[in-house]
């Protein structure tokens, strides 16, 4: 079938167009057009939620034109479409789903629902090799750093998230007190790659906690005395070391908790997804440490123009829970949740 996908929910217009034709097979992405209002908001030195849904109004019906045309598929030619419902920006989200519901009345195509933050995992589930089951995801975007048991398609469990910044938030606002651009991410992983990780000994937050929450609010208050201290600035010459040492603060807490729940769990899968996972760092680490610890534990990551927000992974979700709904009962909801 022809799903049609539609990701609106912060600073990227997103419209994809897949074909997928059983859980088991590879899924064949058709189109996927993404539109960023990125460089207005590196400006900022972040999004600013108002001028993010502007951008989303002018974008959204370009980006669906695009998508169809690259495709090569009329809107008549849909069997579904699916549509981000949260969580998200609210002007954002609706730019998305007063557009999603347009097309599902006029076209009479029927209409699914999706979380953004499920969506991030099913950016793992396009190539032949699916993950299996029982897997531990360990979403790691900008705004959310959450530990998920999967038993199964539509079988998730909350395990813990983060108490106050999330990873990505963690890398965007250390880059921000060193004067980095936005998002500050990449960045950080280029400069890491010419410092020393050791060099600084920065807090591993919460990562003897019995739980499986997260907090990384401690580790920017630690890079900011450093900087009080005159260690570093923006281009100066120990900038490099900060980043590598602050990339594997936060990569040692990731890896501990995740594989100690994999464990508890006796999960056959880890799968990473989200912004903060197209940190090649953060993959190889993860793989070794399976690897060493857990031999029979697989680790999966997208492709990384997967990891960041995409409608692919918005239209796989739709394909994997297939549960359409009239249009009537689409509605954004800026703090869905798993809990
Ligand atoms: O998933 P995403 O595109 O958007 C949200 O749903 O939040 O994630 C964006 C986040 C930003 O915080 C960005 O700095 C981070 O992902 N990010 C990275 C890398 N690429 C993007 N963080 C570390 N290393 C990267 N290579
Ligand atoms: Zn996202």
């Amino acid at each position: 079938m022809y799903i049609l996908g539609i990701e609106t929910s912060c600073d990227e217009t997103a419209v994809s167009i897949i074909e997928a034709i059983s859980k088991k097979k590879r899924i064949k992405i058709l189109s996927n057009v993404v539109s960023s209002s990125l460089p207005l908001h590196s400006k900022t030195g972040g999004i600013i939620p108002e001028v993010a849904a502007r951008q989303q109004i002018k974008y959204i019906i370009p980006v669906l034109k695009k998508a169809l045309k690259e495709a090569k598929i009329k809107t008549s030619g849909i069997d579904a479409l699916s549509i981000t419902v949260g969580p998200g920006l609210i002007g954002s989200l609706l730019v998305g789903t007063e557009t999603a519901k347009t097309l599902s009345f006029i076209q009479k195509i029927p209409i699914v629902s999706v979380n953004h933050l499920v969506g991030h995992i099913y950016a793992n589930f396009l190539e032949e090799k699916k993950p299996p089951f029982p897997a531990i995801v360990l979403i790691i975007s900008g705004g959310h750093t959450d530990l998920l048991l999967m038993k199964n398609h539509g079988k998730l469990t909350f395990l813990g998230g983060t108490r106050d910044d999330a990873a990505g938030e963690a890398f965007d606002k250390i880059g921000r007190l060193l004067g980095l651009s936005y998002p500050a991410g990449p960045v950080i992983e280029e400069k890491a790659k010419n410092g020393n990780s050791k060099a600084f000994n920065f807090p591993r937050p919460m990562i003897d906690s019995r739980d499986f929450d997260f907090s990384f609010s401690g580790l920017k208050t630690a890079v900011l005395r450093e900087i009080e201290r005159g260690v570093t600035r923006a281009a100066g010459p120990r900038t490099n070391d900060v980043c590598a040492s602050v990339q594997q603060a936060i990569v040692d807490v990731l890896i501990s908790k995740t594989l100690r729940a994999a464990k508890k769990y006796k999960v056959k899968s880890i799968l990473l997804c989200g912004g903060v996972s197209a940190n090649q760092t953060i993959r190889e680490e993860f793989k070794l440490k399976a690897k060493q610890f857990l031999p029979n534990t697989k680790i999966f990551a997208p492709e990384k123009f997967l990891c960041t927000d995409n409608a692919v992974m918005i239209a796989a979700c739709a394909f994997y829970n297939y549960n359409p709904v009239p249009w009537q009962e689409i509605n954004a909801n800026p703090d869905l949740y798993f809990k």
